[in-house]
């Protein structure tokens, strides 16, 4: 039995989070298993490190060592959280996963991307994404809800950011797109949090159905070999 990975990406104030829980909630009224989870953080080892990377503590080490203890986040998430939860037929949903390193950490000029290779090879180990959902918002638009919520609290490492990098951040994540088709599904973030949600209910349903038909098919093939 294996599960279901789905990751969800995009730049800030697209509403992962609030459309991770309502697909969670309709997928767990079908029956389904569905572990709701976070990145940086998800595990003890992780959410610690998520402490050091989103209050600047590593910012003044430059972009590989800060890519480095995501890295080392993520590895510690996938074998202790992620992993387990797919061998046990799960549906995994992840709020941003190695897609986020790409955009985050290397998607500036210059950058070493056999580094991000290296790092993805080892972090992953295997587990990739069956699924990519791409909340899509103007960075305009997405820095304003990221404010509202915010309130009084001040911004993270990487809210602070200008609304220029925030909207090149925007494009490398719909670049990804682009380029991997068949993992990745580009949502438009900018309509009523119910239309968004029927969206990617629909999308996500697809695939699992289509995913079933993969395992009656291999079976069968089995069956038939015997
Ligand atoms: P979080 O408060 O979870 O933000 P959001 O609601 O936007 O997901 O903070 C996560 C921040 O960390 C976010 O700004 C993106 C950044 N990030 C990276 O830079 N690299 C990564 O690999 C991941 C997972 C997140």
């Amino acid at each position: 039995m294996t599960g279901y990975l789905v990751t969800f990406e995009g730049g800030e104030g697209g509403g992962k989070s609030t459309q991770i829980a309502r697909l969670a909630a309709y997928l767990r009224n079908l029956g389904h298993d569905v572990l709701i989870t976070r990145e940086p953080g998800g595990s003890p080892g992780a959410e610690a490190v998520r402490h050091i990377i989103l209050s600047g503590l590593a910012e003044e080490l430059g972009p590989d060592w800060e890519a480095v203890l995501f890295a080392a986040a993520r590895a510690d998430h996938v074998g202790q959280l992620i992993r387990p939860a797919l061998d046990r037929g799960d549906i995994v949903l992840c709020d941003r996963f190695h897609d986020s390193t790409r955009v985050y950490q290397f998607a500036g000029q210059g950058r070493d991307l056999s580094l991000l290779e290296r790092l993805e090879r080892a972090t992953l180990a295997g587990t990739y994404p069956d699924l990519t959902i791409v909340i899509d918002v103007p960075a305009e638009i997405g820095g304003e809800r990221a404010r509202k919520r915010r309130g009084n609290a001040g911004a993270d490492r990487f809210e602070k950011d200008d609304q220029s990098i925030q909207e090149a951040r925007r494009q490398a994540f719909l670049k990804i797109a682009e380029n991997e088709p068949e993992r990745c599904v580009v949502v438009d973030g900018n309509r009523p949090v119910e239309t968004v949600a029927a969206d990617i209910r629909a999308i996500v349903e697809d695939r699992l159905e289509a995913k079933r038909f993969e395992a009656i098919d291999r079976s069968l093939k089995l069956g038939q070999k015997r």
